[in-house]
This record gives C-alpha cells, structure tokens and sequence, in this order.
C-alpha cells in the first residue's frame, strides 16, 4: 500500500496540463470526495495501528502534493491567458508601421489626372485584352491596314480577334459607344508591344490618353490644352508640332517639349537635342467618329496620347526604362509623393 502511494506521489509531482479541464479532472481523480485520497483514507481506517504513523504520513505527502499541484498549473495557465490572450498584451508599445512609397509610374500618372481633371476630363478605364474592333478596326484600321505595323501586337495564339492591347485607344472606342458627346475622357492604363527590351523601351509600358469631342472643337483648342499641360507638368512651356500621321486623326501631330540638355539622363532621352517627344495627337478622324455612332457632322473632337513611363523617366532622373519594373525595394522605397 505505501509503495502504491509512493507511485502516485511521483506520478503526481511529474503531471502537467495547459488546459483548465486537463486541470480539473486531474483534481477530481485525486482530491474529489469520491478520489483516490479519499479512498486512501478509507484505506487508513483497516491498517494495523503499529503501521498508522508511516501510513498517514505518506496520505498527508500525497494530499499536499496534490494539491500544491493544481494551485501550481492554475497559475501557469492564468500568467499565460494574461500575456497571450485574446488581445495579447495591451500595455505593449505598439509596433511603428512601415511607411510604403508610390511607384514612379502612379505619382507621374496621378499628377496628369490631376491637371486634366481640373479642366474638366474624367477617367476612363477599359480592359487590357481587348478584341481587334476596339484596337484597331474601329479606330479607322480595318484588317491589311498597312498602319497596324505601326504597333507590332502581341495576339493571343489561339484567336486572332484577341490581343493586348497596343495603345489604350481602345478605352476611347468603348467612351465613346457607350457615352454621348460633349466627352472629355482620358484614359490611363498598361499597354503591350512586342518590341526589343532596352534601356529606353519595353514590351509593355503605360499611356494616358485623352479624348474631347463637342460641337466646333478645333485644332487650336488642342493646342491650347496641351500647352496648359505641358506647363503644369514640367514647368516648361515650349513646345512645338511636327507633322505626323495616325490612322485615327486628321490632321496628325507629335509634340515635343523643349527640356534642355543639363544632366546625362536629358542627354540619352532627348538623344542631345533637348527635345523631348510626348505624344501624338490630332483631330479625331470623322470615320472613327462614325464607327462609333457619333454624328460627325455635328461634332468634331481632339485626340492625344502620351507614354507614362518616359516622363517618368525624366522627371526622377532614372537612367533605365527596365528600372520601372524590377521591383526592388531598394529603388522604389527612394520615390515619396503626396499625390
Ligand atoms: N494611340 C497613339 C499611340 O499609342 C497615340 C495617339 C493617341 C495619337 C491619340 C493620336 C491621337 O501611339
């Protein structure tokens, strides 16, 4: 019987538990009024009065143990709900919040939604793979217009009415279809071209477009706005119109903003002519009006559209267009912006 004590003793003193029910019945087993001490207890009653001394001593050994024991795991489970509960700790200090910055590409487009909201354009978004309709077709290219290797696309294998789109054009075919004029829309976004990757260019890469289309528009009145863009982006006002040809304008420009020539990276994107290309832009051609079920009779409108990533460029004075879409940390954490 004291050996049986012994046992119980020992195994009492190595029992652990972390839950409160592991705790509970641990202490109905032994201290419960029908538990082992009790039955000990009982026990005690029938042993020869010569072997009650050691006997007790060795129930009253088990009782303390025991009941040490479950105060003992009470508290260890009580400190730890405290410090890991629900809530943890909320006397800690808390954990300061990394500050995260803007890609260059979102600072340069969101000041250009900026300026041209403020003259009263809203924005437009389309999907990035678009049908040959909206890309091209509709924008006055129908199929074998020899103008479609303008933009070398990338197709989608299977379906050749399926691309990416090569110029967010297309956003201003569905503005158009499914708004009446007076439309003063532009349209950011990503667009693909299946070009060389290099330092200056990339297969995919952004553009705003813009689209202004009411009655008597004019070719001054696009002149006038990109002056004022050009003013309020890069500070500088000289610009000048160089005759071009787009399937979906008539007459066709290309702007040029004078930068200067001051830092290496205005050497390499104005290939040291201090000029730097924009965007193109024209009036928009009556056909592409009519694709459209817009009357161009009644209206006439203006179309520019400029690559993102280049201003960017130059705006921040990054030497490599690739930079734009590495994601490291190390370039991009360099880029603060409010806007
Ligand atoms: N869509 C042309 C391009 O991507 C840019 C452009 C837009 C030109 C509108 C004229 C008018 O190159």
């Amino acid at each position: 019987m004291i050996d049986k004590i012994k046992e119980h003793i020992a195994e009492v003193e190595n029992f652990t538990a972390e839950s409160k029910e592991a705790i509970e019945a641990f202490r109905i087993k032994y201290l419960g009024k029908k538990g082992l001490l009790n039955d000990f207890f009982v026990a005690f009653k029938n042993v020869p009065n010569d072997q009650k001394k050691v006997f007790g001593q060795s129930i009253n050994q088990l009782k303390l143990a025991a009941t040490e024991k479950v105060s003992e795991l009470k508290e260890s489970l009580e400190s730890k709900t405290e410090d890991t509960g629900k809530y943890g700790d909320l006397t800690r200090p808390g954990e300061a919040m990394a500050l995260g910055a803007r890609h260059p590409i979102s600072i340069v487009k969101n000041q250009i939604i900026d300026i041209f909201s403020r003259i009263g354009f809203n924005v437009s978004e389309g999907p990035e793979i678009e049908d040959d309709w909206h890309n091209f077709t509709a924008l006055n290219l129908p199929e074998y217009h020899p103008a479609r290797d303008m933009q070398d696309t990338f197709f989608i294998q299977t379906d050749p009415d399926i691309l990416l789109r090569t110029h967010t054009s297309s956003v201003q075919v569905r503005y158009m279809e499914n708004n009446k004029p007076p439309i003063r829309t532009i349209s950011p976004g990503r667009v693909y071209r299946n070009e060389a990757i290099s330092a200056r260019s990339h297969c995919f890469f952004h553009q705003v477009e813009g689209l202004y289309i009411d009655k008597d528009v004019s070719f001054a009145d696009l002149k006038q706005t990109l002056q004022f863009f050009t003013t309020e982006l890069f500070g500088k006002s000289k610009i000048r119109l160089r005759p071009s040809y787009f399937p979906f304008t008539e007459p066709s420009a290309e702007v040029d903003v004078y930068w200067g020539l001051e830092t290496e990276t205005d050497y390499k994107m104005t290939k040291g002519t201090g000029w730097l290309e924009i965007m193109g832009c024209g009036m928009v051609d009556p056909n592409v009006l009519e694709n459209c079920n817009i009357d161009s009779k009644e209206y006439s409108g203006f179309a520019f559209g400029m690559g993102i990533d280049r201003i960017a460029l130059l705006l921040h004075q990054i030497s490599d267009i690739r930079l734009l879409s590495e994601n490291d940390v190390r370039f991009l954490e360099q880029f603060k912006s409010t806007l």
